[in-house]
């Protein structure tokens, strides 16, 4: 078999001087990055020019222009991925024009709704391992680290009902792995510009190694045991694509990136929802009971049944409004191709213009009182009344998440199924400061203890 190991040179860095992190890092490694960027987009009426020595980043946040960027004029703005190489690869998620097209066609039927009701009891599967988890947990009464609870449960979900194989991996020491990698604050390079050591710095060293962690998982997934043999399953999908003579970009690299893609863009934005939404129910107990009347009324005392799903619409609701309020992408990254003109601002070929879909979701001018938790504005009713492209957890237009369905009912499966045992609450000091990288994450973690129901309830 070729060799087909990749070795990250620290030139591939996320936190590297020519990385869009390194150069936005004084702006995102503020106390509060969020507050900072609303105030400057407040100031200067939605969009922020940010001239650097021999570049320009642009900063969106009006709907019109998620519009004009990621749909009307889509095809000027290509995706932008230098510093994320390490963890996409080629996948698809980088790539632009033709063949991204031909790269994601043949992987667009595992993502068609009539397959969800196949990944049913592979979601329910992956749940149920969580929960004698959590019953353990419960008994030692110890403090864990809820978004890595939730990725190891969302990387599971991946790897039984997309790729039909167990997960062959340590989910945690994969997860820290990628953290390495992803943490950009915690980089040498960033850190000896900016911050103050509060936490441990990453070396050069150390992210180039968790990469090579990172890059053997694909062939770990595929050389474990297969679950049943199914005929119609992603990584079939991947696998024929690669194996299809008359398609020779697809190769078996392309098929591992699609692999590394999938275990991370389907985890990482997954788990952060649903942390971030058991911590929002810990801080608001009477939205929990409701998701567990809702499952009450719907199920009564046994698991749900694939035909029950699109009853939970509460337990959706809070999803939604933890992704508004949470935006796991906060920020959509492109390249200005040609010259254009959003909102009276010229753009020029070049420019890096980032769609700030944090401002967007968090703006007065398109939700009232938006600092509160109110999933009620996922109501039908109140949805019609929303300004378009002014909710974009799932970006839009054609280059829109391809897993965004899939992964609600996955987090409403997950949310009703934890919260009728359990009660997670939230033990960390105050609210928890947030972490402006690729995703939002919450700095230091989302520390929980986990309570049976009796006592907590
Ligand atoms: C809460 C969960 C999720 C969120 C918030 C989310 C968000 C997003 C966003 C914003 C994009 C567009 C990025 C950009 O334009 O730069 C995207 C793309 C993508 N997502 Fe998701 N995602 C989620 C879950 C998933 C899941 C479960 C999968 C698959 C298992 C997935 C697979 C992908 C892929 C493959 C793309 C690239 C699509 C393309 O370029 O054609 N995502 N996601």
């Amino acid at each position: 078999m070729v060799d087909m190991t990749v070795t990250y040179a620290p030139s591939h860095g996320l936190g590297e001087e020519q990385s869009i992190w390194f150069k936005l890092s004084p702006l995102l490694a503020q106390e509060n990055p969020m507050q900072v960027l609303m105030r400057l987009s407040d100031k200067y009426n939605g969009i922020i020019p940010v001239n650097l020595k021999n570049q320009r980043i642009v900063l969106l946040s009006k709907p019109e222009h998620a519009q004009r960027v990621l749909v009307e004029n889509a095809d000027n703005y290509t995706k932008y991925f230098d510093g994320l190489r390490p963890i996409f690869g080629k996948s698809m998620i980088t790539i632009d024009g033709a063949l991204w097209q031909k790269v994601r066609t043949p992987q667009q039927p595992a993502f068609h709704p009539a397959m969800f009701e196949q990944y049913f009891p592979y979601l329910m599967d992956s749940i149920r391992g969580k929960m004698a988890r959590w019953e353990e947990l419960a008994k030692s009464g110890e403090t864990v680290e809820m978004v890595e609870e939730t990725w190891t449960l969302a990387a599971d979900m991946v790897c039984k009902a997309l790729f039909d194989r167990e997960m062959p991996f340590n989910p945690h020491f994969i997860f820290q792995q990628v953290k390495t990698y992803t943490d950009v604050g915690n980089h040498k390079s960033i850190r000896l510009h900016k911050v103050n050591g509060e936490l441990e710095e990453i070396t050069q060293g150390d992210v180039a190694k968790a990469m090579e962690v990172w890059d053997g998982v694909p062939d770990s997934v595929i050389g474990s045991g297969i679950l049943e043999h199914r005929e119609k399953t992603l990584l079939r999908m991947i696998e024929d694509a690669a194996n299809d003579p008359d398609f020779p970009e697809f190769d078996h690299r392309q098929a591992i990136d699609e692999m590394k893609q999938y275990l991370w863009a389907g985890t990482e934005t997954t788990a952060l929802t649903l942390a971030w939404s058991l911590y929002l129910l810990s801080l608001h107990p009477e939205s929990r009971e409701r998701i567990r009347e809702e499952v009450r009324s719907v199920c009564g005392e046994r698991d749900p049944e694939w035909n029950e799903v699109n009853q939970l619409t509460y337990t959706r609701m809070v999803i939604q409004e933890t992704m508004r309020m949470f935006p796991p992408v906060w920020a959509l990254i492109r390249i200005a191709q040609e010259e254009d003109e959003i909102d009276g601002q010229k753009i020029n070929p070049g420019d890096k213009v980032v769609v700030c879909t944090y401002i967007l979701h968090h703006s007065e001018k398109y939700w009232t009182n938006p600092e509160a938790f109110d999933p009620e504005r996922f109501s039908r009713e109140r949805m019609k009344k929303r300004a378009k492209y002014s909710y974009l957890p799932f970006a839009a237009g054609k280059r829109a998440c391809i897993g965004g369905a899939l992964s609600q009912i996955e987090n409403t499966l997950a949310l009703v199924q934890l919260l009728r045992r359990f009660t997670p609450e939230y033990v960390g000091e105050g609210q928890p400061r947030l972490n402006a990288t690729v995703t939002l994450t919450p700095r230091g973690g989302l520390p929980f203890r986990i309570k049976p129901i009796e006592a907590g309830a």
